[in-house]
């Protein structure tokens, strides 16, 4: 294998001018000052912001008014002629709210056939994705109109939002800001709705939906002095998800960088969360490949944030955290050539439980080579009797054939031998990445009732196999009892670039996350306890791996002290961009960055998203 060929791309930028960002053309159709008197009844809604203010004095924003947002029913609730005047200036693009299973509940959207089909595909995440408002984790947004269906149940919104901007222009999207920050009603960003801790919903919001800004453009050679690249790049539409992008790079024989979740978005959340990926062990993560941004802020205005605009906000938005900064609109991101791929998957399971982790514990102590060789894999250990099982999903080797990854896995596929556990890898080998990618990661299912919580496991642990440290990550990592979810993977700084992407992910050799769930007709008692179990079985992870973090993309929704584990020595830098950009807190979400001066008011046995959002004091 041959990995070190990444520096060597063209040397000629140095001669060339800085960053350039054509807007898509559903950017061209903006908001201008002008527009607002025209816009007649509704304008006094629609005006712009006050400008972003740095003040270097201080680290926290303008004192926040007491009280919540507001929420329906209140008398400041904006009235059904305002609501409708608002639709008119968005040609009509506004949605009220009806819960995908409200098919299924009686009332005026039951329809019995459209029930059928909604109860068979429930688990199918395309049928959420093409729903302006589904929040795929049904437990945060409360259950409260949900598949199975119970026809004595009422069909509520919970924690979804009342409204919807179907966007298909950056117009539309800069009307939706200030409608909300004017209005003082709480905002939602949401693309696919994946989002693991229910954060692309919100009670008693207007949602913008960014799924329809989902154009695709070739750049042949973006020049970006500042960072040192010129290239081919690609410039997407923020509602861009995985397949779409792969397949275009595909056909220009390059590759992008993007999650495993084919049908997961890869320009909005993901990449603003940071973004790990199978390729993630040669170029990093997906935040590393930005190289510009167009988004619209607080204020309402539409801006573009690279390595010559905007740089405190093209710094933040690459790992700072989803929800924060602003709309994306778009994103310009580098393209690779495309390589060869080979894969391995396989599955096992053992006599005994002993046998079973000595037999994972042989794959545990080659993380640091199989992370070093380029290689990522995804696996999963399903709790079980007299034996877990283990489920290679795939083992992905880049710029590999199969003779080299067969040599790769062999000495530890002869230990499991050895331990009278039977295995059968199904080896594969692709001649470019995005035939690869399509083949090795089918689309998965909705799990809407699972908790989880996750850490980056530093590489340090593995630097010397056996000692007193080895031992105790081992052991905390091994013992949950709960589904892990885990990634071997290696994230590092590989080209070069200055972003807010967690420190600990350039450390770690596991990203792994702990699952456990409860039955959906579960009494509050169990589902206390089961949330109970978890937070005390992560405070073990911690505590196994001081000064690491967590990746925020795939996380517990309940982190403590989520400032330092998403964040670490980032989070006082990008509190005061924050601050700039929102001081007023248009844009909040759970865990995001200086989300710490609200609240939503929850009073389920798991915290969700039901109620009104109100001001901390
Ligand atoms: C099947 C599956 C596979 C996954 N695989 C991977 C993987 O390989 N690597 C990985 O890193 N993660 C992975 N994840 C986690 C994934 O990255 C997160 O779920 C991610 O947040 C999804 O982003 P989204 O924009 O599609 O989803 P959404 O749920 O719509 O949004 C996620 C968050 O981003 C915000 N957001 C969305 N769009 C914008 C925008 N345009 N501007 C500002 N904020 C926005 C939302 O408000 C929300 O807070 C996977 C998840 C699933 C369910
Ligand atoms: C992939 O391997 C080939 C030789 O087999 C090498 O020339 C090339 O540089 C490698 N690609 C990367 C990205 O390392
Ligand atoms: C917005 O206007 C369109 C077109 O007139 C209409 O179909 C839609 O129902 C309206 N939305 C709301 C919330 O009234
Ligand atoms: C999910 O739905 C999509 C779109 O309708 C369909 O193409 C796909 O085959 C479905 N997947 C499964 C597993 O049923
Ligand atoms: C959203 O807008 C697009 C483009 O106008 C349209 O095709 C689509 O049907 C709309 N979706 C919904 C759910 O209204
Ligand atoms: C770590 O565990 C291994 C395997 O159980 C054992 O051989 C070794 O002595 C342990 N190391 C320490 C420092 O206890």
């Amino acid at each position: 294998m041959h990995l070190l060929g990444l520096a060597a791309t063209a040397a000629t930028y140095l001669l060339l001018p800085g960053a350039t960002a054509d807007p898509l053309p559903f950017e061209r159709i903006q908001l201008h000052e002008r527009d607002i008197a025209s816009l007649g009844k509704a304008s006094s809604l629609l005006s712009f912001g006050d400008a972003p203010v740095a003040d270097p004095a201080t680290s926290h924003r303008r004192a926040p008014p007491t009280g919540c947002k507001v929420f329906p029913g209140d008398k400041k609730w904006p009235a059904d002629k305002a609501w409708s005047n608002f639709n008119n200036t968005l040609n009509g693009a506004l949605i009220k709210t009806v819960p995908l299973a409200a098919p299924c509940y009686a009332g005026p959207n039951y329809d019995a056939n459209r029930c059928s089909y909604v109860t068979a595909n429930w688990a199918n995440s395309s049928l959420h994705e093409m729903d302006p408002a589904s929040v795929m984790t049904g437990l945060y947004q409360g259950h409260t109109c949900q598949i199975p269906s119970n026809p004595d149940d009422t069909c509520t919104l919970g924690g979804l939002p009342s409204y919807v901007v179907n966007a298909t222009t950056v117009k539309q999207v800069q009307l939706a800001v200030n409608f909300a920050r004017n209005a003082d009603i709480r905002l939602i960003v949401r693309n696919t709705g994946h989002d693991f801790s229910g954060k692309s919903g919100g009670a008693g919001s207007l949602s913008i939906w960014t799924h329809n800004l989902n154009a695709i453009e070739y750049v042949p050679r973006f020049e970006d002095q500042k960072q040192g690249y010129s290239g081919p790049a690609f410039r997407g539409g923020s509602g861009v998800i995985g397949r779409d992008l792969f397949k275009a790079a595909g056909d220009k024989g390059l590759l992008v960088i993007g999650g495993e979740g084919q049908d997961v978005g890869i320009l909005g959340g993901y990449l603003q969360n940071g973004g790990h990926s199978p390729m993630s062990s040669v170029y990093g993560l997906a935040a590393d490949q930005v190289l510009s941004i167009s988004l619209v802020t607080a204020d309402g205005r539409f801006l573009t944030a690279s390595s010559t605009e905007n740089t405190d906000l093209f710094w933040a938005l690459r790992g700072g955290g989803a929800s924060t900064w602003g709309v994306v609109t778009s994103v310009t991101v580098r393209a690779h050539p495309s390589m060869p791929i080979s894969t391995a998957q396989f599955i096992f399971t053992a006599k005994s439980s002993a046998a079973f982790w000595l037999g994972v514990r042989s794959y545990w102590e080659r993380f640091i080579p199989y992370a070093d060789a380029g290689t990522y894999s995804y696996f999963m250990i399903i709790p079980g009797a007299p034996a877990p099982t283990f489920i290679m999903l795939g083992f992905w080797a880049p710029n590999m054939t199969t003779t080299e990854t067969t040599a790769l896995l062999t000495p530890w596929l002869d230990d499991l031998s050895a331990l009278d556990i039977s295995v059968k890898p199904a080896y594969a080998t692709y001649p470019t990445t995005y035939p690869a990618l399509i083949a090795t990661w089918p689309q998965e299912a909705v799990q809407d009732n699972a908790i989880i919580g996750s850490r980056l496991f530093p590489r340090s642990a593995w630097e010397a196999p056996n000692s007193e440290t080895f031992n105790k990550t081992w052991e905390a990592w091994s013992t949950t009892n709960n589904l892990l979810i885990s990634f071997n993977i290696r994230a590092p700084n590989a080209l070069g670039v200055d972003n807010a992407v967690l420190p600990a992910w350039r450390e770690t050799v596991l990203h792994t996350m702990q699952g456990s769930g409860f039955a959906p007709n579960a009494d509050d008692a169990t589902k206390r306890a089961v949330r109970q179990a978890l937070t005390v079985s992560m405070a073990n992870w911690k505590a196994a791996t001081p000064g690491a973090g967590a990746y925020i993309g795939e996380s517990d929704a309940e982190e403590v002290g989520w400032q330092e584990s998403f964040f670490g020595k980032n989070y006082d830098r990008l509190l005061k961009i924050k601050n700039k950009y929102d001081r007023d807190g248009v844009f909040w979400a759970k865990q995001a960055v200086g989300s710490e001066c609200m609240a939503v008011q929850s009073n389920g046995p798991i915290p969700d998203e039901n109620g009104k959002l109100c001001r901390v004091k």
